[in-house]
């Protein structure tokens, strides 16, 4: 099934979904490799594509990264000032799914070949610009099929805990985030509120 959705609809509607993942509801293997065959087709720096998507179907794995998020997410969230109504209400948001995510049907891990913590900034930028585009493209992709998705980064914490957990070689890889996926309760999104275009563009110069 493919919404209907308009170019500009998709870009503005693919929210970060925590709260209406649908949990009951498996999601197909050929649906995630259309999804997963559309985020090849993004850039990487040199025609490398030197990335990989580790797609966690498996319960204890799930439940075991699970474990990790959450050890790095209740802390952030103890910590994290809620000033307004909208940081209060995305921080309960989070809350639901780490109470949730060993019930979110799939984990999507990107990664991309060769670590860069100790490479220059230029390095790493082409490194994390090489998979980050398709990680975006495959969220897409889920959103027109009726998917909800959202971008975390919390289990990074643990990195290497995760790949001793999903096998993957932590010396030559990186995982980049952890994309709970599932079909989402309902499939009216809004787009999301941001500080007027004046604030962050700069024509010509900063
Ligand atoms: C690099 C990056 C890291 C993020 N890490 C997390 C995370 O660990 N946990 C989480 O719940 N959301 C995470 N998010 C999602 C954001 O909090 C935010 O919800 C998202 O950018 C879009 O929200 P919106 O659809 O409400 O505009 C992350 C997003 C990005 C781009």
């Amino acid at each position: 099934m493919i919404l209907e959705l308009t170019p500009d609809e998709l870009l503005s509607t693919t929210r970060a979904v925590r709260r209406r993942l649908d949990l009951a509801r498996p999601v197909e293997r050929e649906v995630l490799e259309e999804c997963l065959s559309l985020a090849q087709q993004a850039p990487t720096a040199s025609y490398s594509q030197n990335w990989h998507f580790v797609v966690v179907t498996e319960e204890s794995r799930r439940a075991a990264l699970a474990e990790l998020w959450r050890d790095v997410a209740y802390p952030y969230l103890e910590r994290r000032p809620a000033t307004s109504e909208q940081l209060v209400r995305i921080g309960e948001a989070v809350r639901h799914l780490a109470e949730h995510l060993h019930e979110v049907p799939v984990h999507v891990i990107p990664c991309v070949g060769a670590r860069s913590e100790d490479k220059p900034v230029a390095w790493q930028a082409s490194i994390f610009g090489s998979i980050l585009p398709a990680a975006w493209s495959f969220m897409l992709a889920a959103r027109s099929r009726g998917l909800g998705s959202v971008w975390t980064t919390f289990h990074l914490g643990h990195e290497r805990e995760a790949a001793e957990i999903l096998g993957i070689p932590y010396e030559e890889v990186m995982q980049v985030a952890l994309i709970p996926v599932a079909y989402t309760i309902g499939t009216d999104f809004k787009p999301g509120r941001r500080n007027p275009l004046d604030t962050m563009v700069h024509w010509d110069g900063w």
